[in-house]
């Protein structure tokens, strides 16, 4: 399978390019720093330089034609309210119509578990987050993309142990991002796993098996 991998230097997506590559998937991973070359390279990927912000949709479809799927889990996370609505809103409306128009019709986006922040203290910040990620899910909702939307809980950086609780609606919770690197790239190659929404926490379900269960549905 090729895969285009828009936020592959970051924590979800050098863990997603490593698994794909080990697997042998051909990776193409957009970055916007020369320096992160260096860290796509290094997951077996292939660099190639974007910006969500300064591309246009042109110029992000010339890039991923050619490729079997995209996987979206860029983000502006936490650099500010214009960020987020350029990068985790505009940015993710950009390349669901870049895919469209190279024809690339799987599309998987990290998105956000709605209960993110609920106990929390109000912050203005947060909830614009939350409210362009649930925008971003509406936009790619209504594409005729076969779109797969995984919410997960809060992302952890301890190390996976390949077990998770995949749902259409469960329980919060956090999930490492070695898991669900290791989800997506289970759910990519199932094309059953399409115009779904599915929530995703740590757990005690292998992943393989919450996958086919929610293969079966
Ligand atoms: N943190 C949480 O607890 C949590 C919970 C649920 C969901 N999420 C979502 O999970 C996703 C991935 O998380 P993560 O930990 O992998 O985040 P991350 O490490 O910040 O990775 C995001 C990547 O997106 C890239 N990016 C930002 N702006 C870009 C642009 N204009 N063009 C191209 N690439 C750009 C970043 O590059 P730069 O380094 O250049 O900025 C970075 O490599 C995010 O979408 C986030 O909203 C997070």
């Amino acid at each position: 399978m090729k895969v285009f991998q828009i936020g592959a230097a970051g924590g979800v997506g050098s863990r997603l390019a490593t698994i794909l590559s080990e697997r042998g998937d051909q990776v193409t991973g957009m970055h916007r720093r020369p320096e992160q070359a260096e860290t796509i390279s290094a997951t077996g990927a292939v660099p190639v330089a974007g910006d969500l912000i300064a591309d246009d949709v042109e110029a992000l479809a010339e890039r991923m034609r050619g490729h079997d799927a995209v996987v979206f889990s860029a983000g502006a996370h936490g650099t500010g309210r214009d960020k987020t609505t350029a990068i985790d809103g505009e940015g993710l409306v950009k390349a669901a119509d870049a895919a469209a128009r190279a024809g690339v019709r799987r599309f998987v986006l990290v998105s956000v578990f709605p209960d993110a922040g609920r106990d929390a203290e109000p912050n203005e910040g947060f909830e614009h987050y939350m409210r362009v990620k649930k925008a971003a899910d509406v936009h790619l909702a209504q594409t005729d993309l076969e779109w797969l939307i995984v919410r997960p809980g809060t992302l952890r950086d301890e190390p996976g142990d390949g077990s998770v609780t995949a749902g259409l609606a469960i329980e919060y919770g956090d999930i490492r991002r070695d898991n669900l690197a290791a989800f997506i790239a289970e759910a990519l190659a199932v094309p059953a796993l399409s115009r779904m929404i599915v929530e995703l926490t740590d757990g005690r379900t292998p992943i393989s098996e919450a996958v086919a269960r929610l293969a079966e549905r």
